[in-house]
């Protein structure tokens, strides 16, 4: 259900007959900006050409850097690279086998002296224990960024996610909940971060007063942002009621373990996910790949495989020696402690174990009819 029509049309015309397509504050790309912090119910907004970019100008306006480390969690990739990308270490902290969700207990234990930065990835719609992260980070100076690529309409403690943090990124690339094609903004409330990112960091007007690129919106797209934002909260109702069906898919099941939404959590429909068990009750993996295979089941089975840190972007940054190290141009500035398995026992658990499907169905019609193929496999893996 990707809407665009008149109304997109419409505020695309109006950016075309201004005859003023580049970013401006005062014009599409600042409606833009003003809607979506009253839509989030933060004090600033900033447009940015993708949340990637907007992550690692969140780092490097944080006091990470040179010589600092940055947490970060192992299930997605893109906190990690925004660290190694202003040349900072990515310390890994665990997750919660049961959400995928950066575990506050984890982070404690991997703050040390040169800890200045974290980025919490709300994973799949659902947010981290957000108010717990920020108190750890405010009793340790540490700077909070949020990831919140997934979490347009998600909420933690009644507040929207993003609002948590020092600063908060969202994403409009094509497959998330607002698409613009590509696109991303940050919410902060502090004054002088919006001042920093806007007229220092962003080439617009006063000379840049530290090392950035252009990470720019333009009108064009804002135009297209601030109709799909009106459309949102409607594309996600759908969402939520297909996420619903996929929920009760498994219902009785033993061996798939569902995602625990807390009750302090809004969940905002994106990707759905359950957890593997059938290990334990003597089912085949393999077997129940091929029998969602069969039936049209349109899951996904253990999403990236294995903890963001084992792959060689992170293994070469940290590891001197490594041959791979040439090949890529961002690096820790010291030998870190090298990666390994016991950094985050439970990732390492889970990641494989994850069983996914999307849930951002146009319809309701067709996240029933995957529900539907996905408990014909479980009844089929039941019969033996
Ligand atoms: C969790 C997360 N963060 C960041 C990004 C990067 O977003 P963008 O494509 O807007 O750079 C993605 C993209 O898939 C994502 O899933």
């Amino acid at each position: 259900m990707r809407i665009f029509d008149e109304k997109e049309i419409n505020y695309v015309r109006e950016v075309l007959q201004s005859g003023s397509l580049g970013w401006n504050r005062n014009g599409m790309t600042g409606r833009f900006e003003r809607a979506f912090a009253e839509f989030v119910g933060s004090k600033h907004a900033i447009t940015r050409n993708s949340a990637m970019t907007a992550l690692a100008q969140a780092v490097s306006c944080s006091p990470a850097g040179w010589d600092t480390e940055v947490i970060c969690d192992p299930v997605v990739h893109f906190g990690g690279v925004s660290a190694l990308y202003e040349n900072a270490t990515p310390v890994f902290a665990d997750i919660e086998a049961d959400t995928l969700l950066m575990d506050p207990n984890s982070v404690r234990q991997k703050i040390t002296e040169k800890t200045k930065a974290l980025i919490v990835t709300n994973m799949w719609g659902l947010c981290a224990r957000l108010d717990e992260i920020r108190q750890i980070c405010d009793e340790h100076n540490i700077f909070m960024i949020e990831d919140c690529a997934h979490n347009m309409c998600s909420y933690w403690k009644g507040k929207h996610a993003g609002t948590w943090g020092h600063i908060g990124v969202f994403s409009f690339q094509q497959g998330k909940h607002l698409p613009t094609g590509d696109g991303g903004m940050m919410v902060t409330d502090d004054d002088e971060l919006d001042h920093k990112l806007y007229n220092e960091w962003a080439f617009g007007g006063e000379s840049p007063a530290f090392f950035t690129l252009n990470f720019r919106m333009n009108e064009v797209t804002a135009a297209i942002g601030l109709a799909q934002l009106e459309r949102v909260k409607g594309y996600i109702e759908t969402y939520n009621v297909c996420l619903k069906h996929l929920n009760s898919a498994i219902e009785g099941c033993e061996w798939l373990l569902p995602r625990r939404v807390d009750k302090d959590a809004v969940q905002s429909g994106y990707i759905w996910c359950c957890f593997w068990q059938g290990d334990k009750y003597g089912l085949s993996h393999d077997r129940f790949k091929q029998v969602a295979r069969e039936v049209g089941a349109p899951l996904g089975f253990g999403f990236v495989q294995k903890p963001a840190y084992n792959f060689d972007v992170f293994k070469s940054a940290v590891d001197h020696n490594s041959p791979a190290r040439k090949q890529f141009k961002r690096h820790a500035p010291y030998p870190g402690k090298m990666y390994s398995p016991d950094d985050c026992p439970v990732a390492e658990d889970t990641i494989w174990r994850i069983v996914n499907c999307g849930a951002m169905y146009p319809t309701e019609e067709q996240g029933k009819e995957s529900a539907e193929k996905i408990r014909k496999a479980i009844d089929i893996m039941n019969k033996g």
